[in-house]
């Protein structure tokens, strides 16, 4: 019988661990963080690397950018139930230093295979680390909020919750961006 999106996602999980990807940061992260939410989603989010709270609890979005995150998908209707969340980088970077390009390189393989086995409508970067692996050469000042067709696959850069915990501007473009989410959606 055909393997179902969660069993095909699991396989992917375990790969990653007898690969030995980037044993370095496996090394000082608690574990790893693999992705959560609905294996069936139309959209999928994808984050940098996991943070304290992550890594503590081996699910992305948990922590301050996480609430914000939530925040947003409320305004459009949505719910973690409805979409799936993962990271570019799967395991916690030192004192949540900026992922490597190389551990972007390594993991991007496992990012591609997750979006392989679930295949949204859109996939929405959040953050430069997850654009710059997904949809190389753009600049997120210029992008943020504008859906692109890459290789097949929708995109839309947004910039990292993060960002928006201290910038009230930026958590109203954020707001904004967010908000024609729905609509990308619907003309898909
Ligand atoms: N920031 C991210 O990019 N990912 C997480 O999982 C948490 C915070």
């Amino acid at each position: 019988m055909a393997k179902s999106k969660q069993e095909q996602l699991d396989k992917i999980r375990e790969k990653i661990l007898k690969d030995n990807v980037s044993p370095e940061l496996a090394s000082t992260a608690t574990q790893l963080v693999f992705g959560d939410g609905n294996p069936d989603a139309d959209v999928v989010f994808v984050g940098e690397a996991p943070g304290k709270n992550e890594d503590l609890k081996g699910l992305p979005f948990v922590g301050a950018a996480g609430k914000f995150l939530d925040e947003m998908l409320a305004h459009i209707g949505l719910s973690r139930k409805d979409i799936y969340i993962t990271n570019i980088v799967k395991y916690r970077p030192p004192e949540n230093r900026d992922p490597l390009p190389e551990e972007k390189a390594e993991f991007l393989p496992y990012l591609q295979a997750q979006l392989e086995v679930i295949a949204p409508k859109l996939v929405v970067t959040l953050g430069r680390h997850s654009m710059d692996s997904l949809l190389p050469g753009l600049q997120i000042s210029k992008c943020h909020g504008q859906p692109k067709r890459y290789q097949g696959q929708v995109y839309m850069p947004l910039f990292h919750p993060a960002a928006a915990l201290y910038s009230g501007g930026m958590r109203a473009t954020l707001l904004d961006d967010f908000a024609k989410i729905p609509r990308v959606l619907a003309t898909i």
